[in-house]
């Protein structure tokens, strides 16, 4: 069965962000900020109408106004190392080409590290802690010429 990836609301998003990113957390800590503004995008990945993987995707400075940030990155349980990812991380990206944005970047988690990596993220500067849910890596997206002019 293909896949489709489309633009979701923060409300469809709850349910994998929940069972994924926030176990046996209260609903409100799903709730990120900025998951409402204008400029902030949730996809979803659907196979058979249900949803599988979800990403989202926030206007949030790395070096430039327009850079942008993924957040609540997540693939169910029984779908993981399908592929599926990487297909709706790799959307974001091309939409990011297409909109000529120069950066996009993530906290990492550490074991999603490779994850990233797998797409072209290069981890930045040192390890961190996101209290209540572990270590972290800034990782970061852009095209070589960027990172020349930049020097990351
Ligand atoms: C991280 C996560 C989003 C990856 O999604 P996925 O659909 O399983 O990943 P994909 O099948 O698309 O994998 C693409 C590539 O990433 C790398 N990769 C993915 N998971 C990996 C793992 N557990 N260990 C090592 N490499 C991994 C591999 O290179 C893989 O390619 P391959 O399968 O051909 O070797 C998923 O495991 C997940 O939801 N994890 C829990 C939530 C989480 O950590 N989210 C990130 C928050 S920052």
């Amino acid at each position: 069965m293909s896949t489709t990836i489309k633009t979701i609301s923060t409300e469809q998003t709850i349910p994998l962000r929940s069972m994924v990113l926030r176990p046996g957390l209260p609903e409100s800590t799903c709730h990120l900020e900025g998951d409402q503004a204008d400029t902030t995008q949730h996809f979803g990945l659907f196979k058979d109408e249900k949803i599988l993987a979800i990403v989202s995707r926030m206007q949030s400075s790395y070096l430039t106004p327009n850079d942008w940030q993924i957040r609540a990155m997540a693939v169910h349980p029984d779908h993981r190392r399908e592929g599926l990812g990487r297909e709706i991380l790799q959307f974001v990206l091309e939409q990011g080409k297409e909109a000529r944005t120069e950066i996009i970047w993530c906290n990492a988690r550490e074991v999603a590290v490779p994850f990233y990596r797998s797409l072209g993220f290069q981890k930045v500067g040192d390890v961190f802690t996101v209290p209540g849910i572990g270590p972290h890596y800034k990782m970061v997206f852009a095209s070589s010429d960027t990172f020349h002019l930049y020097e990351i």
